[in-house]
């Protein structure tokens, strides 16, 4: 148990320096959060979004998942998007995938998980769309990468294509949804600059009240 003793202990000297730095930096958030932007971000424990964008608490409203994916039958993540949205009224949703992420890794290969297979294989149907783009890379790792890439642009026309956003586009809502990836090797994002903000973005079939 030392191991949790020393997060806790982490926290309180965390808290402390914090509201050293800025007094009232605890109880200006305490009655609500407004943050200015969505992270849908990949669970990875090595692309901490709150650091890698230098943001503090409060800022950045965020869902994570295996593979960073935003799947439309996923209630989780449709609320997630919903509330953020409708409700907190955030102008910016950042999908950020990441390269040697496990998730796309596992989509490239074929050898059986278990029930994590079924979540993956939205991964691997982006993975089968793009075969032949991804067959002429020279090797695994620059498929790993561009897969990785693949993915999170699949992941922000998935965004884009809900009725969340498309409503919200329609009452003249500002709302951009971008796709970034991140390095791990280098901590770097880079943007795929593949921002989508409005329905002229989405394919037509996937328009909807058109
Ligand atoms: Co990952």
């Amino acid at each position: 148990m030392d191991e949790l003793r020393t997060l806790l202990s982490n926290n309180r000297r965390w808290a402390a320096r914090v509201k050293a730095a800025d007094p009232e930096f605890f109880s200006s958030r305490a009655s609500q959060q407004t943050p200015r932007f969505v992270w849908v971000g990949c669970s990875d424990s090595r692309v901490p979004s709150d650091t890698v964008v230098g943001l503090k608490p409060g800022d950045l409203f965020v869902h994570r998942n295996i593979g960073n994916q935003i799947v439309h039958s996923d209630l989780n993540a449709m609320s997630v998007l919903q509330f953020a949205i409708d409700v907190l009224r955030v102008r910016h949703i950042i999908v950020c995938g990441h390269f040697g992420c496990g998730a796309v890794r596992a989509a490239l290969g074929n050898e059986p998980l278990g029930l994590v297979d079924q979540w993956l294989r939205h991964v691997r149907d982006v993975r089968q769309e793009h075969h032949e783009e991804l067959a002429a890379l020279a090797d695994e790792r620059a498929r790993a990468d561009r897969l990785c890439e693949l993915n999170t642009l699949q992941q922000v026309q998935n965004v884009a294509r809900t009725g969340i956003a498309q409503e919200a586009w329609r009452r003249g809502q500002f709302l951009a949804v971008h796709g970034w990836v991140y390095d791990i090797h280098t901590g770097l994002l880079n943007d795929l600059g593949a921002t989508v903000d409005g329905p002229e973005g989405i394919p037509a079939v996937y328009r909807l009240g058109d």
